[in-house]
């Protein structure tokens, strides 16, 4: 079969033959993939860098997509740590931990929406007990995990929703999303009074976002959760120990590892109903698994989430 291929963790992946997948052990299949997210995990997948990499080579990358099972049913999963991933044109998925999708789907879209929506997703619903007329910030809100997680956070009934980034241009595409206001991170005084902080940045932006809310918090035995999903920005913040002490913040992370690979499975159903009745604005770009190195080095035309169809 045709498939994506890292031969080495400095090169991008290649469209090149590889063996097909064997399924091996009860309830798994091979499956037809039809649509596989570029999420930025899977760049980290293929560079050799995220913390769950072993280092084995030759790798496949891509950690989910929506394939079609040998009944003809489509199916969204998420593999486990695997170098055999989705971008090629069969992968080997478990029957039961996947999530079986309504045959109107696109799986372009739902490939493009699931990683990012369910950052947030099971962030706020299994990492923290989020209430309704909570008040949430979202660093790094205008990429795609950040878009969707305001659009979460208002389904999940966040009385104000303050969307925080870099890019004042896409900063005022926010407000269409639900962001009751946007800022820049030197604005973040006006967050200061926030419950709950969806932190998709962390490195030193998060480190100087904790000491500005902090300092200018009214009551600082108000609890403040900070909820660390994504460190786009670099893997280290200094957060200082007086922060910890002076106010009731607790950091929490949310992702494969903090959350049970069955709380995960719990939770897409869920969210794959919800993308399915259109209930988030998704964006997303096909293109052909062929392309897969072109597209792995070109210089992204926009900040759709790029979804490689073999
Ligand atoms: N733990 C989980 O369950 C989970 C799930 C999904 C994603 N994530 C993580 O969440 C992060 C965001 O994912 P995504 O899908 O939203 O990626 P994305 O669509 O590529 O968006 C990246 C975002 O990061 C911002 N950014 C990039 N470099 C930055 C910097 N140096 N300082 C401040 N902001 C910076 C970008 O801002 P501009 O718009 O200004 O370029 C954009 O908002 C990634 O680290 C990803 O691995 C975690």
């Amino acid at each position: 079969m045709k498939a994506a291929v890292v031969t080495d963790f400095s090169q991008p992946p290649r469209y090149e033959d590889f063996d097909d997948p064997v399924a091996t052990g009860i309830g798994r299949v091979v499956v037809q993939v039809l649509a596989a997210g570029l999420h930025p995990r899977v760049r980290s997948q293929a560079g050799g860098f995220h913390y769950t990499s072993t280092g084995e080579l030759p790798l496949v990358p891509g950690v989910d997509a929506v394939v079609r099972d040998p009944d003809g049913k489509l199916r969204y999963r998420i593999l486990d740590d695997t170098t055999r991933g989705t971008m090629a044109e069969r992968t080997v998925i478990e029957l039961d931990r996947s999530v079986v999708l309504p045959d109107t789907i696109d799986p372009v879209a739902l490939a493009a929406a699931m990683n990012p929506a369910m950052s947030s997703w099971v962030a706020l619903r299994q990492r923290i007990d989020f209430r309704a007329g909570q008040q949430v910030l979202i660093l790094g809100a205008t990429g795609n995990a950040g878009r969707m997680a305001i659009q979460v956070a208002k389904r999940f009934g966040a009385s104000r929703v303050i969307a925080a980034g870099r890019d004042t241009a896409k900063l005022a595409e926010l407000a269409a999303l639900g962001a009751d206001e946007v800022c820049t991170f030197d604005q973040l005084a006006r967050a200061a009074d926030v419950d709950v902080v969806i932190d998709y940045v962390w490195g030193d932006p998060t480190g100087a976002a904790i000491v500005e809310i902090l300092t200018d918090r009214a009551e600082r035995s108000q609890p403040l959760t900070w909820l660390e999903i994504g460190a786009i920005a670099g893997p280290e913040a200094a957060i200082p120990a007086a922060a910890l002490r002076a106010a009731r913040l607790q950091i929490v992370g949310s992702g494969i590892g903090s959350v049970a690979g069955r709380d995960f499975v719990t939770e897409l159903p869920m969210l794959a109903e919800a993308v399915a009745q259109g209930a988030f604005d998704v964006r997303a770009r096909a293109v052909p698994l062929a392309a897969v190195e072109q597209v792995w080095t070109g210089t992204a035309e926009s900040s759709d989430r790029i979804v490689l169809v073999p």
